[in-house]
């Protein structure tokens, strides 16, 4: 098992596992041939197949070897926007990363465009473009000079790189930064930079590790557009993210990974169906009581606050005043502020499944507003309740048991 990585920032450059890989398939760059002589993916229209990928990490130090991806199946057809999702350390990132060949597959198949991942990296890293998780800009060079230096690996000549250069300098609305230090840029015009970078070679295929993470809403909203316009142009895109409008707005399908593996796989809405009831009842109760504190000092509503085009209920009638002592018995908070376990006892039988997280309580049930009438029939009085549909977090949490990013 092989586990080199190349983390430099040419995207032609050879693994050491590629090379000789590639001397023992005597790989001339041409897509492997399967029986009679055919390129192996049946379907022209698959650009992306894994059968059976794995991933293991060898020991650092004294630790014990990670197995990040643990034998995966999917396929990704032409034109696609694809989206990984998953908690941390799930392995979205490692399967990015076998994908744009920069971390040699230590086990089952992963064919790219047709080509063996294994034996074919250079190859394939030619006609895709990259933005990995972390950036890998030349901080000591200016913001053109990156995208100058990175279309040269490409074997473009000048006159294309600086003209491609000019427009994705525009692209990505760092025109007017175009002279300056990558140094002097904020987290999100660097990550604009990856981006625009990555499209350098004008690639068939765009990977995108959380290519949104630190911008602000309207750079998100920018970038997005953008991704919209390149998969018009029949760019296929594979993305990982932790926000889930960003899910559902770009991906046509999903796949959902926990500890290595694909645990469910489908359309945004397909999943929300399959996982989730219609609805979700949220239900935030009041904090534990500190000695010497006021009533009026505990009450937390934030949550309503957070999602503005919810229909949020709450305080609950009758005023929570004292929250604590006006709450049934099953609703009360313990010394954490989670729900408790009674909590949980006494929600259960209201709707299909109930979450208990450490800020809220979520009641699953087709009828959140049914659900909330049963709630407060059983003098159980939640400071706020909300009602909302369900969305792919629930999916995450029904699958995973954790949420997005803890
Ligand atoms: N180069 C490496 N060497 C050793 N272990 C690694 C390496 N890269 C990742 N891992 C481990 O592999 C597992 C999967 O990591 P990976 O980065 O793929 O997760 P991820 O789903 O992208 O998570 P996140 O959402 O936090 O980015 C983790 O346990 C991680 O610690
Ligand atoms: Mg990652």
């Amino acid at each position: 098992m092989s586990d080199i990585e190349d983390t430099s920032a040419d995207p032609t450059a050879d693994t050491a596992a590629d090379s000789s890989r590639a001397a023992a398939a005597g790989s001339d760059g041409a897509p492997e041939a399967g029986p009679r002589g055919r390129p192996r993916a049946a379907d022209r229209d698959v650009l992306i197949e894994a059968a059976g990928l794995r991933k293991v990490h060898a020991a650092r130090g004294a630790g014990a070897p990670t197995e990040a991806v643990a034998g995966i199946d999917f396929t990704v057809r032409r034109g696609e926007a694809f989206g990984f999702l998953g908690p941390n350390g799930a392995g979205k990132s490692t399967t990015m990363r076998m994908i744009g060949c920069v971390s040699p597959v230590s086990g089952g198949r992963l064919t790219v465009l047709g080509m063996d991942a294994a034996a074919q990296g250079p190859a394939i890293r030619a006609r895709i473009g990259s933005v990995p998780q972390d950036d890998t800009l030349d901080t000591e060079l200016t913001v053109r000079e990156n995208l100058l230096v990175y279309g040269r690996y490409f074997g473009l000549t000048r006159a294309v790189i600086k003209e491609r250069t000019e427009r994705l300098l525009d692209f990505a609305r760092l025109a007017d930064k175009a002279g300056e230090q990558v140094e002097a840029l904020s987290g999100g015009m660097r990550r604009r930079l990856t981006i625009a970078r990555s499209l350098i070679n004008q690639p068939e295929i765009l990977l995108l590790d959380e290519p949104t993470t630190g911008l602000d809403p309207q750079a998100r909203h920018l970038l997005w557009e953008r991704l919209f316009r390149l998969k018009s142009q029949g760019v296929t895109l594979l993305l990982t993210t932790h926000y889930m409008d960003e899910a559902e707005q770009l991906c046509d399908r999903l796949v959902v990974m926990d500890h290595g593996l694909i645990v469910a796989e489908g359309t945004p809405q397909e999943l929300i169906r399959r996982h989730c009831t219609r609805e979700v009842l949220e239900l935030r109760f009041a904090p534990p009581e500190r000695p010497g504190e006021q009533a009026g000092e505990r009450g937390d509503e934030k949550g309503a606050d957070q999602h503005g085009d919810r229909r949020a209920r709450g305080p609950a009638e009758p005023a929570p005043e004292p929250a604590v002592a006006s709450a049934g018995p099953a609703a009360r908070p313990t010394g954490s502020g989670r729900a408790t376990d009674p909590d949980v006892t006494a929600l259960a039988d209201l709707g299909d499944r109930v979450e208990v997280l450490p800020d809220r309580v979520l009641l699953y049930a087709d009828d959140g507003e049914a659900a909330l009438a049963a709630v407060h029939r059983r003098g159980i009085q939640p400071l706020t309740a909300l009602v909302r549909r369900a969305g792919l977090e629930d999916v995450f949490l029904t699958l995973t048991g954790r949420t997005l990013v803890d």
